[in-house]
């Protein structure tokens, strides 16, 4: 995966455990500076032995870390140099999510080797939405759950989001709000 994504995992670190632990993660994990460079992409091993590694020196169940994983990822695309495409891609929840996939597909324009999700709303009602995921990729729905806590944080919103099922092509989650 692109670098920017190492990079918000060790800010998220560092933010919260310092950098006596950051630097334990990075030992550990066999990784250097060079593993960091924003505009880069790197085999998803990498991303994966990182993300593991900081679950394993943290303490921390792995699936929770990649859930407060996406939840930071919101606030750190917030502060990046992408919060104006945050800005356009919806005023609210909902518009938000069904938004996505044109704002990854903007996105790619200049990270041409992403490998982007996709989202869709399949219904949405007062107070609740479900929405599809799907990826190339497996594993990562605790990141997108934390994802969309991210998003109703963003929208100030309190909630919750359910996975209510989930196969090798997709998952489905419902996300309470009000
Ligand atoms: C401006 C903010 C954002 C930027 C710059 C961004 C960029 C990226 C990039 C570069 C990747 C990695 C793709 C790769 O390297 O192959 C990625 C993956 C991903 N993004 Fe975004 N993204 C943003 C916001 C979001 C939001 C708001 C969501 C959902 C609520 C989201 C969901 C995901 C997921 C789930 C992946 C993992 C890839 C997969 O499922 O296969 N992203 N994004």
């Amino acid at each position: 995966m692109y670098g920017m994504i190492h990079r918000a995992l060790r800010q998220m670190v560092l933010d919260e455990r310092g950098e006596e632990v950051w630097s334990s993660i990075q030992r550990t994990a066999n990784v250097g500076l060079s593993d960091f460079i924003s505009s880069a992409t790197y085999p998803d091993e990498v991303t994966q032995r990182l993300l593991s590694t900081s679950s394993e020196v943290l303490g921390q169940d792995s699936g929770k870390m990649l859930e407060q994983f996406g939840q930071f990822w919101i606030r750190y695309a917030e502060a990046s140099s992408f919060a104006s495409i945050l800005a356009f891609t919806g005023q609210d929840l909902v518009s938000f999510i069904s938004n996505l996939d044109r704002m990854h597909r903007t996105i790619e324009d200049v990270m041409i080797n992403a490998r982007m999700p996709s989202f869709s709303v399949l219904a949405h009602d007062v107070g609740q939405i479900r929405v599809e995921y799907r990826s190339t990729r497996t594993g990562l729905a605790p990141f997108v759950s934390g994802l969309f806590l991210g998003l109703l944080e963003r929208f100030n919103l309190n909630g919750s989001v359910s996975l209510i099922s989930e196969d090798s092509k997709k998952s489905i989650f419902v996300i309470h709000y009000e």
